[in-house]
């Protein structure tokens, strides 16, 4: 951590209807305290058809919390069945698109360049895009982690300028350490990390690096945020099945409380 304000995101991916997403939204503001904001920014990706709830409860009962999508169609409008536009996520008051998951990538045939065209789309609608990167168990076997990780960073920001880049969210999301209970130890998920923002440094600028907010991602809970949190280079977590209960999400953004 430095300068760069936390950031813990929740991805929720296919759980929770519109009336569970208000439920959970209230429990978790209630959980929040004033120090927990100024500590932390804290969003939620809901899927599409909750959206609209959350902007509801958030804005009428003025909560902190921020939320995004967790895809975004690479084009505008028109003949695109199924797919929904940056401009109507920044209607409903999206701050974040998420591109590039790797569950994305893996069961949608996403590739960097649909992952940049998504990136782009979002930067145009005036929404932070939080690029997922991050590589396969054979890759890190084959001792390939940092390569093929920032090959998909450099892939993601191709045309990206330093000034959109700074206001930009990376996410290293291990895919071996998804939904596994297999987290990446501090030290690697922080090389990792460093190593992105060395790309930075020589994609941009230090000045941009040093604005770039990283993510970890991959089994986070609140039992090891905090070693986690204790690298320079990580500025927050994108948190998936631990974020689905607001207490356990609440204990995450409270990181130096825990153990
Ligand atoms: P997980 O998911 O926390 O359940 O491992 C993280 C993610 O996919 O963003």
């Amino acid at each position: 951590m430095s300068e760069r304000m936390a950031l813990m995101v929740g991805n929720w991916k296919l759980h929770f209807t519109h009336i569970e997403a208000i439920a959970y939204v209230q429990k978790l503001a209630f959980r929040l305290t004033d120090d927990d904001y100024a500590r932390a920014e804290v969003a939620v990706l809901p899927p599409f058809t909750a959206l609209r709830s959350v902007q509801t409860i958030i804005d009428a009962d003025r909560l902190r919390i921020r939320y995004g999508s967790q895809d975004i169609s690479a084009h505008p409008s028109g003949p695109y069945t199924g797919e929904v536009a940056g401009g109507m996520l920044a209607k409903l008051g999206c701050t974040f698109a998420l591109v590039g998951h790797s569950e994305r990538r893996q069961h949608h045939g996403e590739d960097d360049a649909l992952v940049n065209a998504k990136l782009q789309a979002a930067l145009s609608c005036r929404l932070t895009p939080i690029l997922a990167v991050g590589e396969s168990l054979p890759v890190r076997q084959a001792g390939n982690a940092i390569s093929h990780t920032v090959n998909q960073l450099r892939a993601g920001l191709a045309g990206v300028s330093a000034e959109q880049a700074a206001d930009m969210v990376i996410a290293y999301e291990p895919i071996w350490a998804i939904g596994t209970g297999e987290v990446a130890t501090p030290a690697d998920a922080g090389q990792m990390a460093g190593e992105l923002r060395a790309a930075l440094v020589e994609l941009y600028s230090a000045a941009c690096a040093r604005a770039v907010r990283i993510l970890y991602g991959g089994s986070v809970k609140a039992s090891n945020i905090r070693s986690l949190m204790a690298q320079d280079d990580i500025d927050g977590a994108l948190v998936g099945g631990a974020s689905l209960d607001p207490e356990e999400f609440a204990r995450i953004v409270r990181w130096p409380a825990q153990s």
